[in-house]
């Protein structure tokens, strides 16, 4: 059994609760640095941990934590982006909803480690039922002196908010979470200024993942050693990989960085193999946006070694041969599974959650979907798939954000690794699946 530092306690029956969280040495964190270290001392530790950004870039956490300004007499902000909109991945939810202290406890003691006055949790929309969940957890923290005025008797004041989202993938970009938690509307701002010089309220703030802030908890009650310890290279300790698609054993999964994507795909302790012993298609490994590979890259390096479930090593390759851990969004195709009708859901997703800001995104997510559409539909030609590459290279690097990227990353992989398949649809579109039809309001209408 691979280690488990986040989700050890998720089997302990009333871990929701603060007593049963406590009682399994919850809070220890924040005890260990407001008592005993300095907030430099907690930032240390989180560089030495080697944590990455959860949330998909994979951002050292250490060092973003050192950019933060912090100008005399002027507030500093924690936010987590707990906004979880790329398909593929439900990890945060999970965690939130069966083991709320742990993220109210990492907030804590990043916090402390920040100088932060004040922390907010930015909630997805729809995962209105996590809110209740958080907020009792946030309730029974400061009705016990984990969160409010004095904290602990340390002189350390932070209070913690939940603000809930509408329900927009865009609100998950940090600047755009920002605009929104002030109220406006949730259009990505242009950097620099970074966050962390000019964040929320134009006060220096760090925005974090859920997974991200509930690893510091391990790593200051273990320390950063430890915890680098575990897992592989640049890519230390363990990481929430959601598992879905055509596997036996759809579900979270907390893994030791470094494991073969072979052993996770297949082994029982993990995803079980494929569904009815069909063979293994395609892998998107990390949410919607990286680079879908087919079975023969996901498994195998280019160099001809397994592929490891690390940054590194499935990055291998470039984007070539390679993809990205991204979020650990990991969707399993099986052989039966169309890519490119696969590309169209995509597609059509950021179509509809493109903020309209820059032109070649909000113009060129809608010409790329209507294009699929028409393949789909059996009027497409070889020129269309032309178009389609044409389109992505467009967009690709030429918008504020990089939502822009994410709808250009599975069009330009599909097509350089399935190119066959689109060929295939425009020459003979009455022996393919047809393409599903939508209302205005995105019901599914016929198939
Ligand atoms: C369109 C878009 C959507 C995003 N959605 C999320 C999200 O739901 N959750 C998240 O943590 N990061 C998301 N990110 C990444 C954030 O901008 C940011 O990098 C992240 O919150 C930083 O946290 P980390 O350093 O802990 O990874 C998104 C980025 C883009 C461009």
């Amino acid at each position: 059994m691979g280690k488990k530092l986040l989700l050890a306690n998720d089997h302990v029956p009333g871990i929701k609760g603060f007593e049963v969280y406590r009682a399994n040495g919850g809070y220890k964190s924040v005890e260990k640095a407001v008592k005993t270290m300095s907030p430099d001392a907690v930032v240390e530790e989180v560089k030495k941990s080697g944590l990455r950004g959860r949330g998909g870039a994979g951002f050292p956490t250490g060092m973003k934590w050192s950019f933060l300004a912090k100008p005399e007499g002027v507030a500093r902000y924690l936010v987590c982006n707990a906004d979880e909109s790329e398909p593929g991945t439900f990890k945060d939810r999970y965690l939130m909803s069966r083991i709320p202290h742990i993220l109210v406890e990492g907030m804590i003691t990043s916090g402390f480690a920040l100088g932060a006055t004040a922390g907010y949790i930015y909630i997805r929309g729809e995962y209105f039922y996590i809110v209740s969940i958080l907020e009792k957890a946030i309730e029974e923290a400061y009705a016990n002196g984990f969160l409010g005025k004095n904290i602990l008797g340390s002189g350390f004041n932070y209070d913690l908010y939940v603000h809930v989202g509408a329900g927009a993938y865009i609100c998950g970009e940090e600047t755009a979470l920002l605009e929104s938690l002030e109220g406006k509307r949730g259009n990505p701002r242009i950097k620099p200024p970074f966050p962390a010089i000019a964040g929320l309220y134009g006060c220096p703030t760090v925005v974090n993942n859920v997974e991200t802030i509930a690893a510091v908890v391990p790593i200051i009650n273990d320390g950063g050693e430890a915890y680098a310890a575990v897992g592989i290279g640049k890519s230390a300790g363990t990481k929430l990989i959601s598992a879905s698609g055509h596997i036996n054993k759809p579900g979270v999964y907390e893994i030791e960085m470094g494991i073969t994507v072979e052993d996770f795909i297949y082994s029982d302790e993990y995803c079980g193999g494929i569904k009815n012993g069909k063979k293994l298609k395609a892998v998107v490994a990390g949410g919607s946006s990286v680079p879908i590979l087919p079975a023969d890259k996901i498994l195998t390096t280019p160099s001809g070694e397994k592929r490891l479930m690390s940054y590194e090593s499935l990055a291998d390759g470039g984007f070539a041969s390679g993809t990205m851990l991204g979020s650990g969004g990991f969707i399993v195709m099986d052989e039966t599974a169309s890519v490119v009708e696969n590309l169209h859901t995509f597609a059509r997703f950021y179509h509809h959650e493109s903020c309209g800001q820059c032109s070649p995104c909000r113009e060129g997510t809608g010409w790329m979907e209507k294009i699929l559409h028409k393949i789909l539909d059996g009027h497409g030609t070889v020129e269309d798939i032309e178009l389609l590459w044409e389109i992505q290279s467009k967009i690709e690097g030429n918008t504020i954000c990089p939502l822009g990227d994410a709808a250009a990353w599975p069009v330009a992989s599909a097509i350089r690794h399935f190119r066959s398949e689109f060929e295939e649809y425009v020459k003979n579109p009455n022996n393919l699946k047809k393409v599903r039809h939508y209302d205005s309001v995105n019901q599914l209408v016929s198939a």
